[in-house]
């Protein structure tokens, strides 16, 4: 009898971690005499514990092919994570329960560090027991912060509309500065990371331009900020001033803490922006803001090629992996070299990418603390290459619609709770 594929969804979503979806149904749909049904659970590792499984062999086949390109997460994601057996055995009871009724032979989760320690914990979990389960990572985030791969699948898209969108506001500041708006501060996201403001140096090719990236690896020093500023603006007449929104301030705190939501151990960041247009206002200058908040993360118009293509390539490594029978590994990407941009996949342990952040390194931080080096540069602009225009109709784009049918339930409902 053949094992079916549950494959869930975790964490913030991306643009293109649908493709990743795409490329795990696709695939397994190519393997008929290896893999049973593809179910996909709702709201990731939750869905699993309520038994909350969409059956995808009910769907239309181009509605799947759509998801390649459908921003958000399909099934629905979460930010919940389990316990361990020791301190929650009743979730890893009821966890195998779920996969026995069904039948689960490959569990496939799509998410950050957070969801790869989660795989993790099943992974070892099922080892311990002595279950036939393959467990398989696809890596995600738009912060880029996992470690052992070149990138996470979601940042090339977000990088590309963070260094789009500064470059076009550019234009409009350089036409108002004369007599009105001398800066624009933009907060983008990255938690404790500032890749995405990195990629914001991507906007321009000059050497020396009239932008300043706030790092959330270079801790905020207002007196040299301020200074920084006022000599961009007696200089080019306006500047750019992009914000991780992981920046921290005196003491290590974050320098702006919006609200504690206990999940994952994550504050939600974000606030930034508002809190610096006053300090420049405060200098002076007429100033515009704006947080870039979901809209980077699902902008799908304006994705990666590269990053679509990633995306969807680790989904359909995922389950080449489980054929192999390969478990408790996320897939990885492997840069070959970067002019052309080549890259492989390849699967590391869940262990060693399981709840560990990857910082910029100061490498790639100019030694002000203000812009990326060329060696950033040349690590990020493979990863933005490349349109993926999604099909418009009526002049909006169109988007995966699936049914979403749930698989009968077998079991009682489940009672319990996540952190
Ligand atoms: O997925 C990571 C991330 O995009 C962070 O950059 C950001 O701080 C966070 O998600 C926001 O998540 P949420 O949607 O749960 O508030």
């Amino acid at each position: 009898m053949l094992h079916n594929i549950l494959y869930a969804q975790s964490g913030g979503v991306t643009a293109v971690i649908n493709a990743s979806a795409c490329g795990v149904i696709e695939t397994a749909a190519r393997h008929p005499t290896h893999f049973g049904k593809v179910y996909a659970a709702r709201d990731g590792i939750l869905g699993v514990l309520r038994e909350e499984l969409y059956d995808l062999s009910r769907e239309d086949p181009a509605e799947l092919a759509a998801l390649r390109h459908t921003p958000g997460g399909a099934f629905g994601s979460c930010r919940a994570d389990l316990g361990t057996p020791e301190s929650h055995p009743e979730q890893y009871d009821r966890l195998i329960e779920v996969l026995r009724a069904h039948d689960i032979g490959t569990f496939i989760y799509n998410g950050g560090g957070g969801s790869m320690l989660t795989a993790a914990k099943i992974a070892h979990f099922a080892r311990d027991q002595g279950l036939d389960l393959t467990v398989i990572g696809i890596p995600k985030t738009i912060d880029n912060d996992l470690p052992q791969t070149d990138t996470s699948p979601g940042f090339g898209s977000a990088a590309k509309y963070i260094a789009t969108s500064v470059r076009e506001v550019s234009r409009d500041l350089s036409a108002m500065a004369g007599t009105s708006t001398k800066v624009f501060i933009l907060e983008v996201m990255g938690r404790h990371a500032g890749w995405l403001a990195a990629a914001a140096g991507l906007a321009f090719e000059m050497e020396d331009p009239p932008l300043l990236l706030l790092f959330a690896e270079v801790p905020f020093n207002e007196e040299t900020f301020s200074k920084a500023l006022q000599d961009s603006v007696q200089r080019h007449g306006w500047c750019i001033v992009v914000v991780a929104e992981g920046l921290l301030c005196a003491g290590g705190v974050f320098c702006a803490q919006a609200q504690q939501s206990g999940v994952f151990g994550h504050e939600q960041l974000g606030g930034l922006a508002p809190q610096l247009a006053g300090l420049s206002r405060r200098l002076g200058y007429k100033t515009h803001w704006a947080v870039s908040d979901y809209f980077q993360r699902s902008a799908r118009h304006l994705a990666s090629r590269v990053d679509v293509d990633q995306a969807y390539a680790c989904g359909a490594e995922a389950v080449t992996y489980a054929l192999k029978g390969k478990t408790d590994v996320m897939i990885a990407i492997r840069r070959t070299s970067d002019e052309p941009y080549l890259w492989t996949l390849e699967g590391v342990p869940l262990d060693d990418v399981a709840d560990i952040e990857l910082p910029v390194p100061r490498t790639f931080i100019r030694t002000d603390g203000y812009g990326i080096t060329e060696a950033a540069r040349r690590y990020l602009l493979p990863l933005i290459q490349g349109e993926d225009i999604p099909p418009f109709r009526d002049g909006l784009p169109v988007f995966a619609a699936l049914k979403l049918n749930l698989v009968e339930r077998k079991l009682p409902l489940w009672t319990g709770s996540l952190a």
